[in-house]
C-alpha cells in the first residue's frame, strides 16, 4: 500500500523549495512510504545511464538491490567497473555489467544500442540519469551544445533505438532525470543550441532539464502502443560528485541539507518497481508535481512541436 503525507502539507514542502527538495523533505515524506517488497525487480532488466556516480551508482544498486540485473553505461569504463565493484560489495549476488557509452556522442549511442541489443533482447527500465553541467560552451561531436546533447538528444536516440528490446517486456518504463533547476527557464524554441545571448552552464543544464519535462509526454504518446511508459522526474538537492565539481558554493552553503545519494534515487527506483502509474507525467518524491510554477516559463504546444521536430530530426528518429 502507498503511504502518503497529507497534498496540503506535501505541497507546502514542495513550494518552500529548500524545505521540499532537502533532505527534510524527504525525511518527511519518506516516513510514510512503505518499503518495496523484497526482489521486486527479479527476473527484470535495466539500464541506467552515468551510472559510476552520485545519483545514478544508486539507482543502478538499488535497482540491483531489489533483484534486476543492471547494465551500468558509463563513458569511462574503469570508472564504471569500481562502482560495479561497489554495487557488488553492497549488494552480494548483483547482478552487474558495465558497458561504455557516451550518451552525449549520437555515433556511440548507435553503437552501443547495436551492442546491447545483439546481447540482450529484454529491457524492462531505462534510467537516463548521465548528466554535466559544464563551465563554458562546449559541443559534442556531432556540434550540438553539450548539456541538450547529453540530457535530451543521446536519451531520447537510445530510448527510440532500444524500444524494440522495451516492448519485449511486460510494461517497460523509462526515466528522465531532470532538475528543479527547470523550474526557473521556459523553452527556447528558437535558440534550442543555446548560440545566442551570454552562455551560462547553470542555464544551459536548466535549459535542456526543461526540454525533458517537455518532451515527456511527446515521448510516452510515442511508446504508449508499446507498452512502454515515460517518466521525467527530479530527485530533490543532492550531495554529489557532480555538485561538489559544478556547484561548490553552493554546496557549501547547504550542505548539511543535502540528500544522500540513495535519497536522490528513491524516485527513480520506486517509478521502476512501481506497476500501473501514469505515463508521460513529472514526478518528485513519489508524487507527480506541477511542470511550472512560474507563468513566464509556461510553452505553447507549437513550441514543443518544434523541439520535438528539432531532436527528431537532429538524431535522425523518425517522426511518425
Ligand atoms: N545532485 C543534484 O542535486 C541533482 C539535482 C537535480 C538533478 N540532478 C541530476 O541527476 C543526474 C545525476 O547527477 P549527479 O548529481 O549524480 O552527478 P554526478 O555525480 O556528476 O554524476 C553524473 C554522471 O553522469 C555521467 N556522464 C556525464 N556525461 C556523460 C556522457 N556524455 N555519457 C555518459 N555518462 C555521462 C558522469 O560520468 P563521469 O564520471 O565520466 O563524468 C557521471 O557518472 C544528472 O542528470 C543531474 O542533472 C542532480
Amino acid at each position: 500500500m502507498i503511504n502518503y503525507l497529507p497534498t496540503y502539507l506535501d505541497t507546502t514542502l514542495d513550494r518552500a523549495v529548500v524545505l521540499g527538495y532537502s533532505r527534510i523533505g524527504f525525511r518527511l515524506r519518506s516516513r510514510a512510504w512503505s518499503p518495496f517488497p523484497p526482489q521486486a525487480l527479479k527476473g527484470r532488466t535495466a539500464l541506467v545511464t552515468g551510472a559510476n556516480s552520485g545519483i545514478g551508482k544508486a539507482i543502478a544498486a538499488g535497482l540491483a538491490g531489489l533483484g534486476a540485473s543492471v547494465t551500468l553505461a558509463v563513458r569511462n569504463t574503469s570508472r564504471g567497473d569500481a562502482a560495479a565493484s561497489e554495487i557488488t560489495a553492497a549488494v552480494p549476488d548483483a547482478a552487474v555489467r558495465v558497458e561504455r557509452c557516451d550518451v552525449a556522442d549520437l555515433a556511440d549511442v548507435r553503437e552501443f544500442a547495436a551492442g546491447f541489443l545483439g546481447k540482450t533482447d529484454r529491457l524492462d527500465v531505462l534510467v537516463h540519469n548521465a548528466g554535466v553541467m559544464p563551465a563554458g560552451r562546449a559541443e559534442s561531436k556531432q556540434g550540438h551544445e553539450l548539456c541538450l546533447a547529453t540530457h535530451v538528444l543521446g536519451p531520447l536516440l537510445l530510448t527510440e533505438l532500444l524500444s524494440p528490446a522495451m516492448a519485449g517486456a511486460a510494461a517497460a518504463q523509462v526515466i528522465l532525470m531532470s532538475s528543479g533547476g527547470m523550474y526557473t527557464q521556459a523553452l527556447h524554441p528558437d535558440d534550442l543550441e543555446y548560440r545566442t545571448g551570454d552562455y551560462h552552464g547553470a542555464t544551459a543544464y536548466a535549459r535542456s532539464k526543461r526540454m525533458q519535462v517537455a518532451l515527456t509526454p511527446t515521448l510516452a504518446d510515442r511508446y504508449a502502443g508499446e507498452g512502454i511508459s515515460v517518466h521525467c522526474m527530479h530527485p530533490g538537492w543532492v550531495d554529489t560528485p557532480g555538485v561538489a565539481t559544478s556547484l561548490p558554493k553552493f554546496r557549501a552553503l547547504t550542505r548539511p541539507l543535502l540528500r544522500s545519494p540513495a535519497e536522490g534515487a528513491d524516485t527513480a527506483i520506486w517509478l521502476a518497481a512501481t506497476d500501473g502509474l501514469p505515463s508521460g507525467r513529472f514526478w518528485h518524491d513519489r508524487r507527480i508535481r506541477r511542470e511550472h510554477y512560474l507563468r513566464r516559463t509556461r510553452e505553447r504546444s507549437a513550441d514543443r512541436n518544434r523541439l520535438w521536430q528539432f531532436c527528431a530530426a537532429a538524431t535522425g528518429v523518425a517522426i511518425g
